[in-house]
């Protein structure tokens, strides 16, 4: 067991605690950063002016009008900011554009004393627009070779000849839909200026240092000249990785220019309309199998829809390529990714990080050859599990294979899967128009940032005189429990009472030079800083306890508040011990550093061993599908999750019931549609509110969503043997589509093949089990398969945004 992963006696870490904001939370008492702006005298309000033009240049701009409008106090625009005018760190996103780039882009901003005022006066703005021809959809982005950033590609062995080799070749296409994040809590900022014209900036951000960044460079200052706060998140997801930072910068020019605070807050269209989302993906790609159904060789090509700007795109896309195996052994592999730039919000993060997108496709792969193979789906997918040893297509070796196979036999046992698959058959027989299937599917998710220099974090612990603890990390809390694990860590490593502890809000001049909240990594990497804080803190009070108990400072023990030594039953209050060392003039704060060891990773030839390790885990669904009207619910899940020895088990299961339904909208429910006619509304956000953008909700809960975390898992390279959680069981959800998949072959003839769009919303599954109705050939050939054409973006389609979906498998 190493140092860092080693769980003493009696720990606090590992205790079923509730959320350490629970109550507030319950009873509306948590501050949120747009509750701070009733408490802030003087403050203004802002309110974009957004462009109704996909693209369009901007020749004409009057302010003046706004300024007779009662209240309105300031138009911020372009020629008011002092530094640069860009909200990104790639230079590509200029806060107050002289070229609208998408439907809703925000071309200046207006301030008043009410949030009415400042709408009224961003209504009286007149804006000149000479529209542009527009790229709205992936197919005409493919078809223009409209791209941006890197095109990176990995490679392992020669996927071409393996192809030829291989006794069953099969094409497609799959285009997958973006989501929405949908926090509850919109983007909101908070800016005050201090003396000398410092800035302290709140800001709802997962990322505050690069808020800061932004900030700065917005309003030519240096980064010690702008605090931000981030006081905890109504959700992130990802969305709040990147895009709070124009948003704050906005608030900073205006407070920076009227001398007052300024507020911004999106209501919740506006938040639709202006953020990014998760990417939607078009994969075209070719597969090998041999006779046994094990996979030979996969060509692959993956392209993004990045939207106006490259935003976290490119690490987005070198997840999904990383991902593209999921725990799947492909011995040649040849898989090239692009970013397609559209007239779109510029996507973004989120939950997974391009690893969903990457993953879905092999699955989609998977659940469309299973029946052409003649293999059972979950049978096809089990033969393919990497084994010890086996490396990843861009290097990395397999150490937990064992995990997965565990996790997998569990839940087919905890699930009386054989004995429910019978039943279904049945069911089947005698169900003429509703069809009912369950479906299993694993995950091996990647843990570190795939940039190295990512993989560090800071802490800064405070013990006061009376014994209390106050945590400080370069973490944000956006409901994950980040902080409540760390207050754990804490806990354990200073042997102390939880209740001791507090943790205070993330702020950049507390920690600086932070990496985003993200990547699943905030507890390992915090975990790991919080911790080398506490035991430099621990060490020097064991010097003074040594004196008091009368044994070596080495046999000191902290535990549950109460400080002993070996050999010895004379003990000290943790609290009395503190006051003595106070005045024995002993340092009681400590700053903690931490970073992720064995990392390494070359993006330009996408190589190396990027993760510190991988997350396992196993998810069964049952589907029940009616064939009049595709409409479909859940009936059972079943899961089974590594998240190494939990830090923090309560909190561990919510995030797994918690992304494992938020996958589920993504894939069947939540339909993002654009404007993609000619007419007036080109580009336009067509779901841009709740009315029209189908979220999961009680109703769609499962009715038993059994989540079982993975046992012996300990996990020796991380904080006390534990494993990231957020972001991996979202990806658990394929399991759902994958039997909705099979639910609708059911209609259809034994070995029907059928695509599903994705999302497989009840209209989609109806297209898809008509089709099944209809029979599909499942004829193989042999052989080599043929280079596939080019994407067709003119091919018919039955849903706008996932075209090549319906497209028949084609054989080799
Ligand atoms: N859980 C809640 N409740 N709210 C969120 O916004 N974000 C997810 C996940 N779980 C999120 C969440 C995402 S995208 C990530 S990367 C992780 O939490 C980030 O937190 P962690 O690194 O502390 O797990
Ligand atoms: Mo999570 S998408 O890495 O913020």
């Amino acid at each position: 067991m190493s140092r860092l992963s080693e769980r003493p006696a009696a720990a606090v870490v590992g205790q079923a605690v509730r959320h350490e904001s629970a109550a507030l939370h319950v009873t509306g008492r948590a501050l949120y950063t747009d509750d701070l702006h009733p408490r802030t005298k003087d403050v203004l309000h802002a309110w974009p002016v957004q462009a109704p033009h996909a693209r369009a240049r901007v020749t004409g701009l009057r302010v003046r009008p706004a300024y007779a409008v009662p209240g309105v106090v300031r138009v911020l625009t372009a020629e008011d900011v002092p530094g640069i005018n860009d909200a990104g760190v790639k230079h590509d996103e200029p806060l107050f554009p002289s070229e609208v780039c998408f439907h809703g882009h925000a071309v200046c901003w207006v301030l008043g004393e009410s949030l009415e005022a400042a709408r009224r006066g961003a209504v009286a703005v007149e804006v000149d627009y000479e529209p542009l021809p527009s790229i709205i959809t992936l197919a005409e982005a493919i078809a223009a070779e409209s791209f941006q950033g890197a095109q990176p590609t990995v490679q392992r062995g020669d996927a071409e000849a393996a192809l030829a080799r291989s006794s069953h070749v099969f094409h497609g296409e799959l285009e997958l839909a973006g989501q929405e994040h949908f926090y509850l809590e919109t983007h909101a900022a908070l800016a005050t200026v201090e003396d000398d014209g410092r800035l302290f900036v709140q800001s709802s951000t997962q990322h505050p240092t690069e808020t800061q960044e932004i900030v700065a460079h917005v309003l030519g200052l240096r980064n010690h000249e702008v605090t931000v706060q981030c006081l905890r998140m109504g959700g992130g997801f990802g969305g709040k990785e990147m895009q709070p930072h124009g948003y704050a910068a906005v608030a900073a020019l205006g407070a920076t220019l009227t001398g007052r605070p300024v507020r911004l807050r999106l209501n919740r269209t506006q938040d639709l309309t202006m953020s990014g989302k998760r990417h939607g993906f078009h994969a075209r790609w070719r597969v090998g199998f041999d006779d046994a159904g094990l996979l030979q060789a996969l060509e692959a090509t993956l392209t993004s829809d990045g939207g106006w700007s490259l935003d976290l795109s490119e690490p987005v896309l070198a997840r999904a390529l990383c991902h593209v195996d999921n725990n799947y052994w492909i011995p040649d592999v040849r898989v090239t990714g692009r970013v397609a730039r559209t007239h779109k919000t510029s996507q973004t993060a989120f939950r997974g990080f391009g690893g969903p997108q990457g993953m879905l496709v092999i699955e989609d792969i998977l659940g469309r050859c299973a029946p052409l193979l003649g293999i059972e789906p979950h049978e096809l997918r089990r033969r393919n599990f990497y084994e010890d040893g086996q490396t990843t297509p861009y290097g990395q070796v397999i150490t937990q294979a064992e995990r997965v196979q565990r996790a997998w036999d569990q839940v087919a046992e905890d699930g009386d899967l054989a004995r429910r698959r019978a039943e279904i058959a049945e069911f089947n027989a005698t169900h003429e128009h509703l069809k009912r299937s369950v479906a299993v599917t694993p995950v091996k998710f990647g843990i570190s940032f795939n940039l190295t220099a990512f993989n560090q974090a800071g802490a800064l612990v405070h013990v006061y005189k009376d014994g209390s603890v106050l945590v400080n990390h370069g973490g944000t809390e956006m409901g994950q429990g980040l902080h409540t694990k760390m207050l754990q860590v804490a806990a354990t490593t200073l042997g102390v009472l939880p209740e001791i502890v507090r943790l205070a809000p993330t702020r950049t001049d507390k920690v600086p030079n932070t990496s985003a909240t993200a990547a699943s990594s905030g507890a390992d990497l915090n975990g790991g800083a919080v911790k080398d804080a506490c035991e430099q803190i621990r060490e020097r009070l064991a010097h003074v306890a040594a004196q008091r108990l009368g044994v070596p400072a080495p046999d000191v023990r902290f535990s549950g508040g109460v400080v002993s030594g070996l050999g010895t039953e004379h003990t000290l209050p943790w609290a009395d011990l503190v006051h003595s060392a106070y005045f024995a003039r002993t340092q009681l704060f400590a700053a903690g550093y931490y970073r992720t060891e064995g990392l390494h990773w070359n993006s330009t030839v996408m190589r190396g061993s990027p993760f510190k390790y991988f997350a396992h885990g196993v998810a069964a669904t049952e589907v029940e599908v009616d064939g009049f009207t595709g409409a479909h619910r859940t009936l059972r899940v079943d899961i089974v999750h590594d998240v190494g020895d939990s830090l923090s088990p309560l909190v561990d299961v919510g995030q797994i019931e918690g992304a494992y339904v938020q996958g589920a909208g993504w894939l069947t429910l939540e339909d993002l549609r654009w404007d993609t006619g000619d007419g007036e509304h080109r580009g336009r956000l067509a779901t841009a509110s709740a009315s029209t953008y189908k979220l999961p909700s009680f109703s769609e809960m499962p009715p038993v969503l059994n989540v079982t975390l993975l046992e012996r898992a300990h996990e020796e390279g991380a904080v006390y043997g534990s494993k990231a959680v957020g972001e991996p069981p979202l990806m658990l959800a394929f399991a759902v589509r994958e039997a909705l998949r099979q639910a609708c072959a059911a209609f259809g003839p034994e070995g029907t093949s059928v695509d599903l769009a994705s999302p497989a919303t009840p209209e989609a599954v109806y297209w898809a089990l008509q089709e099944a109705r209809a029979g599909h050939d499942p004829e193989v050939e042999a052989g080599p398969g043929p280079t596939p054409p080019e994407a067709d973006p003119a091919a018919p389609t039955r849903h706008p945004e996932s075209e090549s979906a319906l497209q028949h498998l084609s054989e080799a």
